[in-house]
């Protein structure tokens, strides 16, 4: 789906993982990781009441916590970062969460490997932000990264998208509204300065590694007039 190979701002494998994590490496992530190919949700989770994908979950403190709240929804979750995957595991394994799937890969990949409108959210909190202008390229956030989300969320499903780099807040808002298949649901200030209410702090986010304070991007996705207008 990209021209562009998955290149991580940070690496792949930064430090030895824990012994725990890495036996929940061999043991829990064969059982609970998203086989390559077409994804039939039915058979990940049945009679599950939504179904949300988390891109680049990081330590996977988000993705657990939301897991938690919302037993009856699948999370599938993709992340090649392997020592956040490891993370991610413990938190799954410590909380016995049965609604998490995961891919330890690009989550590009798993999108295309997505039926059409089968997501009813998918989050994507504090990408790689990727600030000089000749790397805007491996920016996660591309035309056709957007065409993807626009297919795989179910009409009327959100987005959602935060960064601490105004320019990257720019570049991803110009991208989500370039087609009509995306709607921004901010109405004032407030609604793009304030943590949504149902927001789980993260890891990255508590760094405050980038050039301003958290910008929360949320975006409806359409119905299908405008996605046939997105494809055509
Ligand atoms: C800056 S970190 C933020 C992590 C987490 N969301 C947080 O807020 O703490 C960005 C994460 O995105 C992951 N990432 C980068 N490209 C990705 C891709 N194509 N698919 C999935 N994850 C990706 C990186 O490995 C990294 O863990």
């Amino acid at each position: 789906m990209s021209d562009y190979p998955l290149r991580t701002f940070g690496r792949i494998k930064s430090r030895p993982i824990k012994p725990r994590q890495a036996a929940l490496m061999t043991s829990l992530l064969p059982r609970i990781a998203i086989p390559e190919g077409r994804v039939e949700i039915n058979a990940l989770m049945p009679h599950a009441q939504a179904v949300w994908l988390e891109i680049g979950f990081g330590g996977g403190e988000h993705l657990a916590e939301q897991a938690t709240r919302l037993p009856d929804t699948l999370f599938l979750g993709a992340e090649p970062f392997l020592n956040g995957v490891a993370s991610a595991l413990r938190h799954i394994d410590e909380r016995g969460l049965g609604n998490v799937r995961l891919r330890a890969g690009d989550a590009r990949a798993l999108m295309s490997d997505l039926p059409d409108a089968s997501l009813d959210r998918l989050i994507i909190l504090f990408p790689d932000p990727w600030p000089k202008a000749r790397h805007h390229k491996r920016r996660l956030v591309q035309t056709d990264f957007v065409a993807e989300a626009a297919r795989t969320l179910k009409p009327g499903g959100r987005a959602r998208f935060a960064t601490d780099w105004a320019d990257y807040a720019d570049w991803a808002l110009e991208r989500f509204l370039s087609k009509p298949a995306f709607r921004w649901l901010a109405q004032t200030a407030d609604d793009w300065r304030t943590p949504p209410a149902d927001h789980v702090t993260t890891r990255y986010e508590q760094k405050r590694l980038g050039d301003c304070a958290p910008i929360w991007l949320e975006f409806e996705r359409a119905g299908p007039d405008a996605y046939l207008k997105l494809t055509h």
